[in-house]
């Protein structure tokens, strides 16, 4: 099976997931453009999404799936997202498609987080994959700085010689060579830092359930 074959799979598998007759929190990435494309079949028998981006917003309107303003609805039930890295626990990195911020937002507004992804996802110690901050720009030399200290390398991330900018108008630093051991010590101490709006390792918003496409199908981790 391709990868595409498996991120559809996984997205179709996460509709077990959406409970009828309430809204859905959305992820971003093309695992779930997938899960997007196959909610659409149920899309008569929800209220609609909460989104997690500007690109994800567009492809359920399209479809016809009724996006809600998150400060519009109370606890959402569940989340859909993807990932870039999961590992046995449950924590990701996340932050790949720079939706990290509005991501963990809905997330956190959310009883259960279903992440959705194919096998190459899974990882033992979360790290091979950079790890995206979303910064102030003012900020990025210094916390350039103090990522070094902690034996990481961090660039802004760039798109045809320009800084990448979120949806929220900021910059990603991408941060390499960090091997990491504790997810949530390291979300908690970064976040605090001066000029980070949101570091895309998901500990304190982690997944309840992951749902792994394999080429023997899915696999459901359960955290
Ligand atoms: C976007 C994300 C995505 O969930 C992550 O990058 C995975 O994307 P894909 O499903 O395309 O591999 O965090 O900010």
């Amino acid at each position: 099976m391709t990868q595409d074959e498996l991120k559809a799979l996984v997205g179709q598998a996460a509709l077990q997931y959406v409970v009828p007759g309430e809204i859905v929190g959305v992820g971003t990435g093309s695992t779930v453009n997938k899960f997007i494309d196959a909610l659409a079949t149920m899309k008569d028998r929800i209220q609609g999404a909460v989104s997690s981006s500007n690109a994800s917003t567009e492809r359920l309107q399209a479809l016809g799936i009724k996006v809600f303003d998150a400060n519009e609805v109370g606890e959402l039930a569940v989340y859909i997202d993807g990932a870039d890295e999961i590992d046995g626990s449950g924590f990701m990195i996340k932050g790949g498609g720079a939706a990290l911020t509005r991501e963990k937002i809905v997330a956190a507004q959310s009883r259960r987080f279903v992440c959705i992804a194919d096998e190459s996802k899974l990882v033992d110690v979360l790290g091979r994959f950079p790890v995206p901050v979303e910064v102030i720009a003012m900020a990025t030399q210094r916390l350039a700085r103090q990522f070094a200290a902690m034996g990481g390398t961090a660039r802004v991330r760039l798109k045809d010689g320009r800084a990448v900018l979120t949806d929220n108008g900021q910059q990603i630093l991408d941060v390499t060579g960090l091997r990491n051991t504790d997810p949530l010590a390291f979300e908690s101490e970064v976040n605090q830092w001066p000029g980070v709006v949101t570091v895309g390792v998901f500990a304190h918003q982690k997944a309840a359930v992951c749902l792994l496409g394999t080429a023997s199908g899915v696999k459901t981790l359960a955290y």
